[in-house]
Order: C-alpha cells, then sequence, then structure tokens
C-alpha cells in the first residue's frame, strides 16, 4: 500500500559492504557523548540487554556496553563488522557480533533497549519492527538514533554539490518516522535532540568522510567524478578552515517508542 522510497532499496544499502566506504566510515563526526545518557535512561528493565541492529563499527555498541549488560550487534557486512572488532571495546566480551541482515538474524530475546543507528532505513520495515515488537521486555523501547552537522556556512553549494555527484540518482526527501507511523509499524513516546559538540578534523579526513556516505563510495563512483567531487568541495571548504583543520558542531538524535504491527496483519 505504502510503496518504501526506491532511494532506499537493497542496492544502495550494500554500499556499505564496500572496502572504500568501511575504511572512510571512521572519519564520520561521532555521536555526541550526551546521547548515550539518553539511551541509558530508557533502559528500564532487568538484564540490561541490548539489540543493536544495523551496527556498521559499532559505534553505539562499543559506547554503549561500559553501561549494559550485553549487547547483541547486528550487521550484514562483514567488512564493518571485521573493522568493529578492532576498533576500542570491540574485543568485549560481551558484546556479540552477529553477520546477518536484522530481517533474519537469530535474536537472543528479551532486549530491553533495541537500538538502530543512522541503518532503519535500510532493513525491511515490514519484517523489523514486527520482529523488534517481539523481542523487547515488558518496558523495552526501540530507540532511533541519528546523527547531523549544524548548517556550515558552505551549507547551500555543499546541498547542490552533493545533489550533482551522488550516485544515488533516485533520492527525495522523506522523514522517517513518518514513514514508520504511516504504516503503523512505530508508535513515538518521546524525543530528544542533544546539545551540539564542537568536532574537528583535517581538511583531507573532512572530504574522505563524504566517501563513507550514501551515494559517495568511492567503488561506486568513477574516479574522474570523485576527484572531481574532492576538488570543488576542497574549494567549497578551504576559506574556513584555521590551519588546515575544519570545524563542525554535531547533535545526536533519538526518537523512542514502541514498535507495531501492520495494520490488519
Ligand atoms: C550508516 S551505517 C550505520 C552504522 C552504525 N549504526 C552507526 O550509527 O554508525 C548503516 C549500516 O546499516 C547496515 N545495514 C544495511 N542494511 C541492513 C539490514 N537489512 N539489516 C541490518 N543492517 C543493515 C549497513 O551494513 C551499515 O553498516
Amino acid at each position: 500500500m505504502f510503496p518504501k522510497p526506491r532511494h532506499l532499496g537493497p542496492a544502495y544499502a550494500a554500499q556499505f559492504s564496500h572496502p572504500s566506504v568501511i575504511a572512510a566510515y571512521h572519519l564520520r563526526p561521532p555521536y555526541p557523548a550526551d546521547l548515550f545518557d539518553v539511551l541509558d535512561r530508557l533502559i528500564v528493565d532487568t538484564p540490561r540487554a541490548v539489540l543493536d541492529l544495523g551496527t556498521g563499527t559499532g559505534e553505539i555498541a562499543r559506547r554503549l556496553i561500559s553501561r549494559v549488560d550485553r549487547v547483541d550487534a547486528i550487521d550484514p557486512s562483514a567488512g564493518m563488522l571485521a573493522k568493529a572488532r578492532q576498533l576500542p571495546r570491540g574485543d568485549h566480551p560481551q558484546i556479540t557480533w552477529i553477520h546477518a541482515p536484522a530481517e533474519a538474524a537469530t535474536l537472543r530475546e528479551p532486549y530491553a533497549l533495541v537500538t538502530v543507528g543512522a541503518s532503519l532505513h535500510w532493513m525491511d520495515w515490514d519484517i523489523v519492527l514486527p520482529r523488534i515488537h517481539e523481542v523487547l521486555s515488558a518496558n523495552g523501547m526501540l530507540a532511533i538514533i541519528d546523527s547531523h552537522e549544524l548548517p556550515v556556512p558552505w551549507e547551500q553549494p555543499l546541498r547542490q554539490l552533493v545533489e550533482r555527484f551522488s550516485t544515488n540518482r533516485e533520492y527525495q526527501p522523506y522523514d522517517l518516522i513518518e514513514e514508520l507511523e504511516q504504516r503503523w509499524l512505530f508508535q513515538r513516546r518521546g524525543h530528544q535532540t542533544t546539545a551540539p559538540v564542537p568536532f574537528t578534523q583535517s581538511v583531507a579526513d573532512y572530504m574522505e568522510s563524504f566517501h563513507a556516505r550514501n551515494g559517495f563510495s568511492r567503488d561506486r563512483m568513477n574516479p574522474e567524478a570523485a576527484s572531481a567531487f574532492d576538488r570543488h568541495l576542497g574549494q567549497l571548504v578551504r576559506p574556513h578552515t584555521s590551519s588546515g583543520m575544519v570545524t563542525l558542531r554535531v547533535v545526536g538524535t533519538v526518537t523512542w517508542g514502541t514498535p507495531g504491527t501492520p495494520r490488519g496483519s
């Protein structure tokens, strides 16, 4: 009845198995520390078991593990999980890395919290939301997590550049929470946006971080297009740097609530 936006199809999700995306992933701005306080407060039931779907390099799993009893961290990209294991706390005995898509992974319920960071949009909502519903504990919550940078002085030309060079030609704006609510797959209970925190990195790292994003995998861009994108991006950002460094202001967002099952099923 409600087809999922085409730009969120499996061919685009597959970019997160590309070696170039995995190699550049750590250059994306990190989630602000306050976000983990919000997640901590959402856990009511014991044991404090967490399911992190679409864990990628475990940005959420590895930073949450000191506050919970265990995390099952799931992703279909073997390369992402291999990188996760090498990063701080990637070898924590209470994190179980599971190589599978959220639609099919073997789960060890109950979970007091299910987290999905910048990844629910890639999943098959009609399968995954009812699965989450089944594995949550009595007071368990689903936390839909994301982050973004506050607008930069080069925002407008940056948007035009991204539109021009993105390999995802089917992109259309959408609101994930609204899409889920329209389908009766999620009921929102609360939302929090963290205070912005500064994040400083070199211009080279800033530019490379784009190649860890949807539409900019170097494995899918032709090399001429990738260098033209980098050249234009460098021209936009350089007037705003200091000693070759660029500072962004990053906010984290958490929308929490309960998953449902599609209407009528
Ligand atoms: C942008 S990354 C987010 C990683 C991490 N959660 C974070 O916040 O940094 C998106 C992740 O979703 C994963 N993904 C894509 N389709 C998926 C699916 N069907 N089930 C589980 N994860 C999926 C990708 O492999 C990728 O690691």
